[in-house]
């Protein structure tokens, strides 16, 4: 992991323009002399004094108008992400009525707004600037449930700190990342903005994100403030629809949706955002039991709360306020720091104040929050240092970031299928024909959430990789030949595209969905490849070539007939910027495929939602019961994934020996160490992600089938043999019990470890008495 340096210079240059006297003039200078050198909490409390005092005497200056400003976050018309309903917020930012603003960026942009906010207003308050930088700024990184299937800590979190690097530099201080929604429904959208459906691979991928973005020292002009979102349990929305209601017992909350929200927290995440949904009946942006007594109560956070966009005003529809102003009330008393665009807090909450419906004491709280952010930043000290035209030139698609977008792309592929080894293809000597919609295509690659990545010149398509790759005497044919938009069956380009693939040795179809059919308002009812994508496959494979499909969207998909009929299946998701060679360095083995799945695929939509680690029930269905009616099952399909959750395939094979434990017996207050050795038995080098799941056989509360509990990614020369070990103790075990207390229960567990989660060497160990945590 990269250290970073301690901030160097100290600009003083905090001026109150516009103050009535000169006592209103000398605030103290934020003295910057600090060390850091993790992020942890410590983050908040290392010059908390010097902060406090500082927040203190500028609050002490601040109108109740200018304390709400802080709590009002307007959108720029730059870029838009949802309704807009104000056009004059330059005028408001005049007024010092608004202390954030999103969706602006660039350094000249932003610079302009601040000097708005500190010349033109009376304190000269920084504004503070925000926007979505998901998975890159403008070299785009592949979508985050990409990322994801790296499982590769250390890339995902230089995805987010060249992410922050650019963005900062155009004045952006503030992401709407990551988002650590646990999904296990893939008609809803937004699965691919998360990290698929495991709560522990969520968590460390969340803590990976907020490492990247925020670095160990948020006064660094190179860093920015993360968002953990949507707080929370946006993504069991009903049915996959997105919005759509959630409703769940106390305990699924947190033993599966929190975690890794309490895993931002702990990583030091500034700021928390408000999902859309409404949870158990209470919307989640004035939800009093999720954000005082967890986020604040239980876990002590002390960054500031967001609500998704006009999730206040939203409150109305849900038929829980029965206006925006009762709606804003809900909001700020149940801890809502700052409102997204909704404009009811600047519209009504100074008038609550005085009517005395919310504490002056509340307003002050969530200011101050805000300021505090500013301060951490040192906007204080310097307003425009993040809004940088050098560094903006020099950081903005350099080839530095160009080279790791392609890295942490090809790390992300995941090869679902190669069974006659088809894959590596030779650089040389072959005919290959390239296919389908997105073979040559820009604008897919970068997905929907690119924020201000460009879409048309700087993608490199996988026709362009492949073509870079060859040499003679090798040939490449191209054809676009299908469609992937929603009922678009026009197949006039589909005699050109068997023509090519008459001539070829191989046929490489890209197919998959089109960018804007996944992320935010893109819920599905079918998974299958829209358009004539499967009428065109089902032609060529009548041709009877090799066949290779390389699939690119934003969530698991149905394709069960290609699993039956093409030889390799490689899931490239949307790989972003550096895409095509990306996959083209797959294709052509100068990079063996390492991901792993993070989301089940499933056979069909009825089977959804499908994850790996369901209960059992009382009437399981196995193999060996097939015959029986009674059962757990479907009469009209299997039970089993098309694809299950951690699998993966590589050019390379790895052999596992049995499971060894140091001891069988583990004690509540001890450990134990469960090893395997993995050889890599086939003939290329490579990396192989070893993962290790535990059972828990009875409990008070029935458990799953299976955990993840931890993996390793480890790389293997071929013929190489490494021992990986993984060292267990109760707090692996433990579970929110019948009573709801917290901890694990002594009892039998079986201990698995392998290659995926349905391809596993098993153990078992006993804990000897409970432990409560
Ligand atoms: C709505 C989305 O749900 C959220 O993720 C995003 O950060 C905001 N819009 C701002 O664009």
């Amino acid at each position: 992991m990269k250290k970073y340096l301690l901030a160097m210079a100290v600009i003083s240059h905090f001026t109150l323009v516009g103050c009535n006297s000169e006592a209103d003039r000398t605030l103290t200078t934020p003295n910057k002399d600090v060390s850091r050198t993790s992020v942890s909490n410590t983050l908040w409390h290392d010059d908390k004094a010097k902060m406090d005092a500082f927040i203190t005497e500028l609050m002490a200056k601040m109108t109740l108008e200018e304390k709400i400003g802080q709590m009002t976050l307007f959108s720029s018309d730059w870029d838009v992400t949802g309704p807009s309903l104000r056009g004059d917020y330059q005028d408001k930012i005049k007024e010092g009525k608004v202390g954030a603003v999103f969706n602006a960026f660039t350094a000249s942009y932003t610079r302009k707004l601040q000097k708005m906010a500190v010349e033109e207003t009376r304190l000269g308050i920084p504004l503070l600037f925000g926007y979505d930088v998901i998975h890159g700024h403008r070299t785009i990184f592949p979508i985050s449930l990409g990322e994801s299937a790296s499982w590769d800590l250390d890339a995902i979190e230089l995805s987010a700190k060249v992410a922050a690097a650019e963005a900062s530099a155009e004045g952006i201080h503030w992401t709407f990342a990551p988002m650590v929604d646990v999904a296990r429904d893939p008609r809803w959208g937004r699965i691919s903005e998360g990290s698929g459906e495991d709560v522990y691979l969520t968590t460390v991928i969340a803590q990976a994100r907020i490492k990247g973005f925020q670095g160990d020292d948020l006064s660094k002009p190179d860093t920015v403030l993360a968002t953990a979102k949507h707080f929370a349990a946006y993504g069991q929305a009903q049915a996959g629809r997105d919005y759509h209601t959630t409703d769940m017992s106390d305990r699924e909350l947190r033993e599966t949706y929190l975690p890794p929200f309490k895993a931002a927290v702990d990583a030091g995440a500034a700021s928390f955002m408000t999902s859309f949904n409404e949870l158990n009946g209470v919307p989640a942006s004035a939800n009093k039991y999720l954000l005082q007594d967890i986020l604040r109560t239980e876990w002590g956070f002390e960054g500031f709360v967001v609500t998704d966009y006009t999730s206040i005003n939203e409150m109305v529809n849900h038929g829980f306020a029965e206006n925006d102003e009762k709606a804003g009330e809900l909001a700020v008393n149940a801890g809502v720091d700052m409102d997204m665009q909704g404009s009811v807090y600047f519209d009504y909450l100074a008038k609550q104040v005085e009517q005395g419906l919310v504490s002056m004491q509340q307003v002050d709280k969530a200011a101050r929050r805000v300021l505090e952010m500013k301060y951490r930043l040192g906007l204080f000290e310097d307003p425009y240092r993040y809004s940088n035209e050098e560094r903006e030139k020099a950081e903005i698609y350099k080839d530095e970031n160009l080279q790791a977008a392609q890295d942490v792309a090809r790390k992300s592929m995941v090869l679902l299928k190669n069974d006659k080894q088809l894959l590596p293809l030779s650089k040389s000597g072959l005919n290959i024909a390239v296919i389908g919609p997105l073979a040559d295509s820009k604008e897919d690659l970068i997905g929907s959430w690119s924020a201000a990545g460009d879409r048309y010149e700087k993608p490199i398509s996988l026709l362009s990789g492949i073509l870079a790759k060859v040499s003679e005497p090798a040939k490449v044919q191209y054809a676009k030949g299908a469609s992937y938009e929603f009922n678009n069956q026009d197949d006039s380009g589909f005699s050109h595209a068997i023509t090519i693939a008459k001539q070829a040795d191989v046929i490489v179809m890209a197919m998959g969905e089109k960018w804007d059919m996944t992320g935010e308002a893109t819920s599905r009812t079918k998974l299958d490849l829209p358009g004539n994508q499967q009428a065109l496959m089902e032609q060529l494979k009548a041709l009877g070539k090799p066949m290779i499909l390389v699939l690119m969207n934003g969530r698991p998909m149905t394709i069960e007939w290609a699993d039956q009929n093409v030889d390799s299946i490689l899931e490239a998701w949307y790989p972003g910027t550096m895409g095509g060679p990306a996959i083209a360095d797959v294709l052509f083995g100068d990079y063996n495929p390492s991901g792993k799945l993070p989301v089940t695929f499933p056979r069909n939509v009825g089977q959804v939602p499908l994850y790996y680690n369901m209960k059992n029930t009382g009437r399981p269905y196995s193999k060996d019961s097939a015959e029986q009616k009674y059962l757990s099952r479907y009469i009209d399909s299997s039970n089993t994934p098309l694809y299950p959750f951690g699998h993966g395939l590589s050019y390379t094979t790895f052999a596992y020996s049995a499971i060894s434990l140091d001891k069988s017996t583990l004690a509540s207050d001890g450990s134990l160490t469960a090893s395997v050795e993995v050889t890599n038995s086939g003939k290329y080098d490579g990396e192989e992600v070893v993962q290790l799941y535990i059972r828990d056989r009875v409990g008070s509360v029935t458990r799953p089938v299976k955990q993840l509990k931890g993996f390793e990614k480890i790389w293997l020369n071929k013929g190489e043999t490494k021992t990986v070990s993984f060292t267990i103790s109760a707090k692996d075990l433990a579970f929110y019990r019948q009573d709801m207390s917290y901890g694990a229960e002594a009892g039998e567990f079986d201990l698995f470890i392998g290659t995926s989660s349905d391809n596993l060497q098993k153990s078992e160990f006993t804990l000897s008495a409970n432990s409560d945590l």
